[in-house]
């Protein structure tokens, strides 16, 4: 078994950005596990089916096969053979991946890949259900939040930094709605893990962040 952290937390919480560095400076790689779950939902919408429509999310789901390969130490992610990494991070991919992973067959596809990842290596994994199912016997856990306010300035930052046109309301509105499905469905929800340590983000800077999950790790 490798050493594993997990980070859960809601969308924009900056999950990512944070395991990024933590795994930069303890030498874990990062797993992100969000990227396998719009990976999939990148393959229902190149086959166009409806996020409603369950019984093709399943079929679909059975015909995907993702894997995780990682290059000069950046996680790249397959989908039936092909590199689908820079396709995974629009709002379309985000919300199909928030719409279909409730629906536990297509929760079981990732389960024996994100298994193996920290049985392997040593890894920080961030995600919803990474401290409450996928890993209960993480070395750390960690909740990391922020208020939605907070989330939605920093969305709309990157996006316009970006170059893209968009509405602060919407991404608010957007966020909740998120933060509502991945909390309120019925398989591996979003929430805190009993033995998780809860860091609220909003007033701290990325480095503080880092440096309290980098004293929380041996
Ligand atoms: O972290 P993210 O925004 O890339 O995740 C996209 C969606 O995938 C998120 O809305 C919920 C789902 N997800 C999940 O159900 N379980 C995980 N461990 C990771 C993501």
């Amino acid at each position: 078994m490798g050493y594993n952290v997990a980070i859960d937390g809601p969308a924009g919480a900056g999950k990512s950005t944070i395991a990024k560095l933590v795994a930069k400076e303890k030498g874990y790689i990062y797993v992100d596990t969000g990227a396998m779950y719009r990976a999939l939902a990148v393959y229902f919408l190149e086959k166009g089916i409806d996020a409603g429509d369950t019984k093709q999310i399943i079929a679909a789901a059975r015909e995907a096969e993702v894997s995780i390969r990682y290059e000069d130490g950046v996680q790249q992610v397959y989908l039936n053979g092909g590199n689908v990494t820079s396709k995974l991070r629009t709002e379309e991919a985000g919300n199909m991946a928030s719409m279909t992973s409730p629906i536990p067959e297509v929760r079981e596809r990732l389960l024996e890949l994100q298994h193996s990842l920290a049985r392997e290596m040593d890894v920080i994994m961030d995600g919803r259900d990474i401290g409450t199912n996928i890993l209960p016997n993480a070395d750390v856990k960690v909740y990391l939040t922020a208020s939605v306010e907070t989330r939605a300035k920093r969305r709309y930052k990157e996006l316009t930094e970006k170059g893209l046109e968009c509405d602060y309301e919407e991404i608010a509105k957007d966020i909740q709605e998120r933060d509502m499905r991945d909390m309120s469905r019925e398989t591996a929800p979003l929430k805190q893990a009993e033995d998780a340590v809860l860091v609220d983000s909003s007033n701290m800077t990325i480095s503080e962040v880092v440096d309290t999950i980098v004293k929380l790790c041996r």
